[in-house]
């Protein structure tokens, strides 16, 4: 006989995103909907989501342990599709010499920016960069983060890249939390490429991803496409390349700039678009139709103050969106998503329905988790979140720098 162990929450102030019909993502005017129950239960055995309900309809229940939720929000644990938490050090002067008027670009252009990030990323041996990153994931766990996609892109070399890679893939192993790793070796050129771009395409194409792919290193291809960085037409050459060894894309585009990269990853089948704080018509235009998730970063705009990706337009375009952290040193130096789903109503207006949405649903579709995470639904996994005792879910981002989480749940047990 195999033991089952039975966790049941019970008078639960409000259940919040339950979906009971297999949606894998939400879109547009549906945004504004987040299906809830008020005085619920919701019961967990082992590591899976078995039912839930009015508490009225709850019979009587044995159960290893009770939860009395009295008072308190349930939600699903925070779904943070981007972010490049493994890195060696931080880049604390970048910010204070962006206080005193440097610019983004012109720290980059200094050999600032990522190039910095990588400098100090080859110098830091496996074991200290695993250990950094820890202290990391353990912290945005605490925060309520319960499926996370994390890039590599600070290495630049195939040795550094693989270096990232390979920590990446032992935080998924001793972690809880499901884990998506995403190869990013199209971040920034090498100083010593700078003349000979097509060279590090080469590297990237010939030399790095196939080794990524043969060691099962990676789950998807990532490229910053931006001026100054990834062309076009170069990043198109990386997601063909990805697409010989089955790995989807998400890229970074349309930060700084529109050069056409949304519409070429949309030819690609990418999973999601990123950024997207510069976007023209004809960009939301290709995206109708397509399978590809917009992804905001909202927080990211705070920290380096460039203009907010208008959410508003994709979705009242009909189009879904989700919202992740793009947790970094550079540009993003925190990994707390009640902040990001706080700025994105604060900043971009959108409602506390349609950030919680973005936050969880939609970021599960961007990493392709949704099918296990993301809302509470029956024979999915059980990352959920208990918020201390507040007046409604609007309460998350509205207290936006309150810590308003007393439980985190992440596969059935309390971490
Ligand atoms: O997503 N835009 C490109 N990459 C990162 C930042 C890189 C850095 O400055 O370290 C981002 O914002
Ligand atoms: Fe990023």
């Amino acid at each position: 006989i195999t033991m089952i162990m039975k966790t049941l929450f019970t008078n639960i102030k409000e259940l919040i995103q339950i979906r009971e019909n297999g949606e894998e993502k939400i879109s547009g005017a549906d945004m504004k909907i987040l299906p809830s129950i008020k005085n619920a239960f919701l019961l967990v055995e082992d590591e899976v989501i078995v039912d839930y309900g009015a508490m009225a309809d709850l019979g009587i229940l044995e159960a290893d342990h009770v939860e009395d939720c009295t008072g308190k929000i349930v939600l699903p644990a925070w779904c943070d599709s981007h972010t490049h938490l493994v890195y060696a050090g931080n880049r604390e002067q970048e910010f204070v010499d962006r206080i005193n008027g440097l610019s983004y670009e012109e720290i980059a252009n200094r050999g600032g920016g990522i190039l910095n990030s990588a400098k100090k990323l080859q110098e830091t041996s496996e074991e200290d960069l695993y250990q950094q990153s820890k202290e990391r994931l353990e912290a945005v766990m605490q925060m309520g983060t319960g499926a996370i996609e994390i890039k590599s892109g600070y290495g630049l070399t195939t040795e550094a890249e693989l270096k990232m890679l390979r920590v990446i893939k032992r935080l998924n192993e001793e972690f809880p939390l499901p884990i998506k790793a995403t190869f990013l070796g199209a971040h920034a050129f090498p100083p010593e490429y700078k003349e000979d771009q097509e060279a590090y395409i080469d590297v990237i194409i010939n030399e790095m991803l196939p080794k990524v792919a043969s060691e099962g290193l990676a789950d998807f291809v990532d490229a910053f496409c931006e001026t100054g960085y990834f062309s076009v037409a170069q990043t198109e050459g990386i997601m063909e390349a990805a697409q010989k060894y089955g790995l989807p894309s998400k890229i970074h585009v349309n930060q700084f700039t529109v050069i056409d990269g949304i519409e070429a990853c949309v030819k690609h089948n990418a999973l999601s678009v990123d950024h997207l704080e510069v976007l023209e018509d004809k960009d939301i235009e290709v995206l109708k139709n397509s399978s590809t998730m917009p992804v905001a970063l909202p927080t990211c705009s705070y920290f380096i103050s460039i203009p907010y990706t208008p959410t508003r337009k994709l979705m009242d375009a009909g189009l879904p969106l989700a919202l992740a952290t793009d947790y970094n040193p550079g540009t993003t130096p925190s990994g707390n998503m009640n902040f990001v789903v706080a700025t994105a109503c604060i900043k971009m207006k959108m409602t506390p329905e349609e950030a919680i949405n973005a936050a969880t649903l939609n970021g599960a579709y961007a990493m392709d988790l949704a099918k296990d995470y993301g809302s509470i639904t029956k024979g999915k996994k059980a990352n959920i979140l208990v918020t201390k005792e507040i007046p409604s879910y609007y309460y998350l981002p509205y207290a936006f720098g309150d810590h308003l989480l007393e439980k985190v749940m992440i596969h059935g047990t309390f971490i």
